[in-house]
């Protein structure tokens, strides 16, 4: 302790040798003959302006690091937030004292010793803590070394690639880089090794886990020189389930939810409506929630975009089914009126109804009803041209040519003609379920595996 003290006093007056007002007050009795004369000795002419080792080798600077948190990583800033305690040791061969004990000097007097001047390239805010004093520690070994600990908290940038999003893993740096000093007057260098950082295992993080971290060396190269550069590589894995529950699992019940009306009768037009309707604006109102913590550049389309994309599209597809369904259901009925009309005005005009143009008609054909109607408008059509005043000739010619279009055009709605529409329905019950399986099955693999 007694040693401690006297070094410390001996630091203190040797710095500030000349002005300064705290040691000429209340050390003002001690005189030089009771400071550590060895110390005194090495500490006059120290000019903090001038590195170790000025004119010689590079000062070697180990950095290691401790983690204390990671708060805020922000999907729509690209960056982090952490909380880190940074130590540098090096060898000041000028601050060399005998024995084997090692001094822990006040951070305040910091200022009147070298230090390097690291700083992280990369951060966009970042400050000292000060409460209740600035969080930095100096500690001078025997042999010159000195511990220079800080605690720091840094907004510091991190390129994220989002196309994975919520599936993604994101890798981000920390950099450590010299200001001033380059590659000739100082070199870094990992205390530990990739262990020279630590506190990323123990790490509780709200939406990530840490995956794995690795530290390097390297160099950045500037207009002005070559600079010392240190980089801590930490790949982030994000938790997945919290967008299962969160939006997945709901929009997978949605899409089921649509398929609900598959099983209800063709002819509550409102129920089916109504459960079309609602999924489809559920759908929008998920679609949007999900997009509020993310960054609204659309030059990048997420995974969950995806998802939400195809869930959409087969809670829409669901709708459109009943449109179509409920079109052929009343087409069916139409023709099923002409069809009844037709007999009845060819009963009451013949008085018998057993013409084989009516027989042909009931045997079930898929192209029965579009033809039947198609017939029905050219014979309409036929009759209208006959009567009219036109040239006979003309007329059939007109009407060869017609009836080839007719033709045409009665083949190609025969594709688009459903024999039974509520077989449309039947179909959709599990058309809609495979396809939307097959669809996640392709989804998952791709964003899970590749
Ligand atoms: C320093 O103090 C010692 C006694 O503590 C005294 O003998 C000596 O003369 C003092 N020297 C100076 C330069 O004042
Ligand atoms: C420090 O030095 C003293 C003698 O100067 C010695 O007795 C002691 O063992 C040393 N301590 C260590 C940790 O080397
Ligand atoms: C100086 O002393 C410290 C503490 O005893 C030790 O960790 C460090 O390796 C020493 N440095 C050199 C260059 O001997
Ligand atoms: C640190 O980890 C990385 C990646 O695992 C490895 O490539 C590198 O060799 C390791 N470095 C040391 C010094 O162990």
């Amino acid at each position: 302790m007694c040693v401690h003290l006297h070094t410390l006093m001996t630091l203190c007056l040797t710095f500030t040798q000349g002005g300064c007002m705290y040691s000429s007050n209340h050390w003002g009795e001690l005189n030089d003959s009771q400071l550590q004369p060895t110390i005194q000795k090495l500490m006059k002419g120290y000019n903090r302006y001038l590195r170790p080792n000025f004119n010689g080798d590079p000062v070697e600077i180990g950095m290691s690091l401790d983690i204390a948190s990671i708060d805020a990583i922000s999907e729509i800033n690209m960056d982090y937030t952490a909380t880190i305690f940074l130590r540098q040791r090096w060898r000041d061969s000028r601050l060399v004292f005998p024995g084997n004990e090692s001094v822990s000097v006040d951070g305040r007097l910091v200022s009147l010793l070298w230090i390097p001047d690291t700083f992280i390239p990369d951060s966009k805010r970042s400050f000292l803590h000060d409460v209740t004093v600035e969080n930095r520690l100096i500690r001078i070994f025997s042999n010159g070394t000195v511990l220079y600990a800080l605690r720091i908290t840094a907004t510091i940038a991190c390129n994220m690639d989002l196309t994975k999003y919520p599936m993604d893993r994101q890798v981000c740096t920390l950099q450590l880089e010299s200001w001033g000093y380059n590659l000739q007057d100082v070199v870094f260098y990992w205390t530990r090794g990739n262990d020279s950082v630590k506190g990323l295992d123990i790490l509780r993080l709200a939406q990530y886990s840490v995956e794995s971290y690795y530290t390097s060396v390297s160099r950045a190269v500037y207009e002005t020189g070559q600079y010392p550069k240190l980089v801590l590589h930490f790949a982030l894995r994000r938790n997945v389930l919290f967008f299962i529950l969160e939006t997945y699992v709901p929009s997978i019940l949605l899409v089921v939810l649509s398929w609900v009306s598959f099983w209800i009768s063709q002819s509550s037009v409102p129920a089916r409506t109504c459960i079309g309707v609602t999924t489809v604006l559920t759908m929008t109102t998920l679609m949007m929630g999900a997009r509020t913590s993310l960054p609204n550049a659309n030059c990048f389309i997420k995974a969950i975009d995806v998802y939400l994309g195809i869930c959409f599209t087969f809670i829409f597809g669901a709708l459109v089914e009943y449109a179509c369904a409920h079109f052929y259901t009343m087409q069916h009925q139409t023709v099923e009126d002409l069809h009844r009309e037709l007999l009845r005005e060819l009963n009451e005009s013949n008085g018998n109804g057993s013409m084989p143009f009516i027989s042909s008609r009931q045997s079930n054909h898929p192209v029965e009803i579009g033809s039947t109607a198609e017939e029905i408008t050219e014979q309409s059509a036929n009759s209208d041209t006959r009567n009219n005043a036109g040239s006979k000739e003309k007329a059939s010619r007109q009407g060869c040519g017609l009836s080839s279009v007719k033709n045409a055009s009665r083949r190609a709605a025969a594709v688009f003609t459903v024999e039974n529409p509520h077989n449309i329905d039947r179909h959709s019950r599990t058309a809609f379920p495979a396809a939307f399986l097959f669809v996640n099955i392709l989804y998952w693999c791709y964003y899970l595996f590749l």
